[in-house]
């Protein structure tokens, strides 16, 4: 890059923070610093996202009816916990593009999984397969590998995994449609990503559903990485089912809960098998100790156990600042902001990697996928490169850099450092 160029181009990204309507919400986050003392440029939002500043204040709200109220916090204090988790379902269903009947937050993603599968993968005769994209997030297909030999079946028969052979190439919704018309009446389940982990493609949720369905399919979604960063209208899409985690772009903690979507449609039926647990019950009957199951209205049927408090708490904070901030206004700059960084690095460093993420913004989300042209090695040194240098991006075997400008707290600022810091990188 010219000096001249990189120049012009920093004055731009810092016009654009400037004008920025949604500026002032990177103060409500820690910004972990670098070892200079400089905040980091974190742009692994869609691996893990940010501690929200007013956390604090939340989880010591609880820890404190827990000091001072004992087993009675269940009953009472401002928020009890025994209907913590019905505080957290019209903003989930907002998020989720859900009615508020439809989604519930437990447990972690791998397990909500398995637990929707119970219920919606059940193989019947040669309507047996799963069907995949080719490079899954490695938890769901041990997930459906499991699921499978537990029905008695062969993966190597039943999983059915689409797309390029590469790791570069992008699967399409039409790949899918294909496979369904030819061999819909083998699939009893399509489990597929709203967001592609590696490669930030987002899908036509609505269509795969339409296509599934047709065909006489289940379809479900894994949006780890869409939710809290593509809009989601999963009632109107007409998904089975959809799970995510609340640890990436909704800022949530490590391993925090995760959340889960059950069609309207399936509610209250009889044929779907599923596993129980008391918190799963109707609520005038839970505390009732009855022998008999009275499944509660709705996806709260699937609840197991009662609520993580002290992870549920970031949730309500998380959702809260989204709906402050506006999904709309933070979708507009996530769309800006990658539209910002893609240009500046076909513009400065097309030479040393490419977007392998579609180019297309209706098609991805805050996610850039970088491979290195050169490969693993030269790869290797470029993120070390920034990693020295405060710019933490995530690497994916064999030679993918991700980065996620993520609205919320990312600076137009941070997506030029990372453009200069790889133009550099170029030198060593
Ligand atoms: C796409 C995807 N699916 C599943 C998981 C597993 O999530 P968990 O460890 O919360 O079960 C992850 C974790 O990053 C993920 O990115």
């Amino acid at each position: 890059m010219s000096n001249t160029a990189l120049e012009q181009a920093l004055e731009q990204a810092r016009e654009l923070d400037q004008a920025d309507p949604l500026a002032g919400w990177r103060e409500a986050f820690w910004i972990p610093q670098h070892e200079n003392g400089q905040p980091q440029t974190y742009l692994v939002g869609n691996s893990l996202g940010l501690q929200p500043k007013r956390l604090a204040e939340y989880m010591n709200e609880e820890l404190s009816h827990w000091r001072e109220l004992g087993v009675e916090g269940h009953f009472h204090g401002p928020r009890p916990w025994m209907s913590y988790h019905e505080g957290l379902r019209e903003p989930m269903a907002r998020l989720a593009g859900a009615k508020p009947a439809e989604v519930v937050a437990m447990n972690a993603l791998t397990v909500n999984l398995h637990l929707l599968m119970v219920s919606f993968f059940q193989p019947r005769g040669a309507r047996n397969r799963i069907v995949i994209e080719r490079q899954p997030f490695p938890s769901d297909r041990y997930a459906v590998e499991s699921q499978i030999r537990f029905h008695g079946l062969d993966p190597d028969e039943c999983l059915v995994e689409l797309g390029a052979e590469s790791d570069r190439r992008l699967v399409d919704e039409e790949q899918l449609e294909d496979y369904l018309a030819r061999e819909g009446d083998r699939v009893a389940l399509v489990l597929w990503p709203g967001v592609q982990y590696a490669t930030g493609q987002s899908f036509d949720l609505a269509r795969i559903s339409r296509a599934a369905r047709a065909a006489g399919a289940r379809v479900g979604f894994d949006l780890a990485h869409a939710a809290g960063n593509v809009p989601l209208s999963l009632h109107d899409a007409g998904a089975d089912f959809a799970a995510w985690c609340s640890y990436k772009y909704l800022n949530s903690g490590a391993g925090s809960v995760s959340g889960v979507f059950v069609h309207e449609r399936h509610h209250g039926s009889d044929d779907l098998p599923r596993f129980h647990g008391w918190w799963g019950c109707d609520p005038e009957q839970r505390f009732m100790m009855g022998p008999d199951f009275v499944p509660a209205a709705g996806a709260d049927a699937w609840l197991l156990s009662n609520s993580h408090i002290l992870s549920m708490a970031p949730v309500r904070v998380s959702l809260e600042m989204f709906e402050e901030a506006g999904y709309e206004a933070l979708r507009r700059k996530s769309r800006a902001m990658t539209g910002f960084l893609e240009e500046l690095l076909r513009a400065q460093v097309d030479d040393l990697v490419e977007i392998i993420t579609p180019a297309d913004p209706g098609r991805r989300g805050a996610q850039l996928s970088l491979a290195v042209r050169a490969g693993r090695e030269a790869g290797r040194r470029l993120f070390g490169h920034l990693t020295r240098h405060g710019v933490v991006g995530d690497w994916r075997e064999p030679d993918i850099i991700r980065v996620a400008p993520v609205p919320m707290y990312n600076r137009f600022e941070d997506c030029w450092n990372l453009v200069r810091r790889l133009d550099e990188g170029r030198h060593i």
